[in-house]
């Protein structure tokens, strides 16, 4: 039987510190889904084809990428895990800072579903302390992010973070 693993998230957008999780998760899964959240509650920079593209686009040469599918959810993630079907959403942490959050969702997941399980994973040293939010926060403010995310990412970032400066002006 293939062990198929859901990382669910945001990717608003991906970062280097997302695809180092993402290779983690490989070691241990045959197949991992990287699936992009809706998420009705956060106010996201790219659409969720945006990222679904980003995403792609930074993973099309990966030598693991037979065994990587993108797809885009709705609704409760453990309802789209059960429709997989799977049995195991992976997760990453960077720090202490992450764990509460991460606690709290995978017992409500649990609490809905106790079948599924949460897999934690922790990030490579090297990402420790980037997050989407953080990247998204120094480009705005005119900072450089390369090596930090994706070259698509880094463009994409920079078009339209200068485009909503040009617009707020
Ligand atoms: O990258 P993020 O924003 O930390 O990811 C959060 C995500 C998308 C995994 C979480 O918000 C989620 O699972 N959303 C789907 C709705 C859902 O199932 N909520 C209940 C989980 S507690």
């Amino acid at each position: 039987m293939r062990s198929i693993a859901v990382y669910p998230g945001s990717f608003d957008p991906i970062t280097n510190g997302h695809i180092d999780l993402l290779e983690r998760a490989l070691k241990i899964f045959d197949k991992v889904i990287v699936a992009i959240a809706a998420n009705p509650d956060k106010k996201s920079l790219f659409t969720m084809e945006e990222r679904f593209e980003m995403i792609k686009t930074s993973l099309a040469d990966h030598p693991l990428k037979e065994r990587i599918k993108i797809d885009l959810f709705n609704g409760l993630l453990v309802e789209y895990v059960q429709s997989i079907p799977a049995k195991t959403i992976v997760r990453g942490l960077r720090a202490v800072s992450d764990f509460e959050y991460e606690f709290q969702m995978a017992l409500m997941n649990r609490k809905l579903n106790a079948d599924i399980e949460t897999a934690f994973i922790m990030t490579g040293m090297r990402w420790i302390y980037i997050s989407s939010r953080i990247i998204k926060d120094v480009v705005r403010s005119g900072g450089n992010v390369s090596g930090l995310v994706p070259v698509i990412v880094e463009k994409a970032l920079a078009e339209r973070l200068t485009s909503l400066t040009e617009y707020a002006d």
